[in-house]
């Protein structure tokens, strides 16, 4: 999977890519992710992307020209499977997305700043629009490092144990059941014995059990 992140603070956003999961995944070949500072699609002398709101209004608006121009240019280089917007009025991100996300091979992700994108941006170059929750961030650099994550994670390869991600919470719309290892007992505290009695289908039936009894106390929105 080749991913295109498009951005007006490169620094924000790399670090993640260069640590744990998301490096490995790099470094096996898995997802291929390249950084793209909007700045350096500017015409003007001061290289600003943003400009005053036309009607007026607080706040500076992301101009269309040098984000055209970055897409176009990756365009013209190779197909894209989604042109994915980060703003807090997009579609909310859920592990449906992320599983479907998952199988796409490129995508471009422009991450917004200001009070967001002109409206034409939106209207003919972006092909899906995601929010990672109903709060405002400063920018979409961080949504759109959440998105990567919880994306790259489920490319086949990328965990070690090709299992584990089917196991995660929000796979089954159950939260995972609770998790347990050595030592044994720890001030007092114990492990469930079922965990010990090598039965494994009534091990399977408690996790269940669990998983359930876990997702109508904490999430029953999950089980409608
Ligand atoms: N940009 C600002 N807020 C955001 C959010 N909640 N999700 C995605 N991108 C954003």
């Amino acid at each position: 999977m080749r991913i295109d992140i498009l951005t007006v603070l490169p620094e924000l956003i790399r670090s993640p890519f260069e640590a744990s999961i998301l490096k490995r995944a790099a470094e096996a070949g898995l997802v291929d992710i390249h950084f793209h500072n909007l700045r350096d699609y500017t015409t003007n002398n001061y290289k600003s992307v943003d400009d005053y709101q036309f009607g007026g209004g607080a706040g500076m608006v992301m101009m269309i020209e040098p984000i055209d121009k970055c897409i176009s240019k990756l365009k013209s280089e190779r197909d894209y499977d989604e042109i994915i917007y980060m703003t807090p009025d997009g579609e909310r991100l859920n592990q449906g997305i992320a599983n479907a996300l998952s199988l796409k091979s490129n995508m471009i992700i422009l991450c917004g700043h200001y009070k967001g994108v002109d409206q034409r941006v939106r209207d003919h170059l972006i092909t899906r629009e995601i929010s990672i929750g109903d709060y405002v961030l400063s920018g979409g650099e961080l949504g759109a490092a959440v998105l990567c994550d919880a994306v790259i994670r489920l490319i086949p390869g990328v965990l070690g144990n090709e299992t584990s991600a089917l196991t995660d919470s929000f796979q089954d719309n159950l939260l995972a059941a609770p998790i347990y290892t050595r030592p044994r007992e720890y001030k007092g505290w114990s492990v469930p014995e079922i965990l010990f009695s090598g039965n494994l289908p009534e091990i399977e039936k408690w996790r269940e059990e669990q998983a359930i009894e876990h997702t109508v106390k904490r999430r029953p929105d999950l089980l409608k």
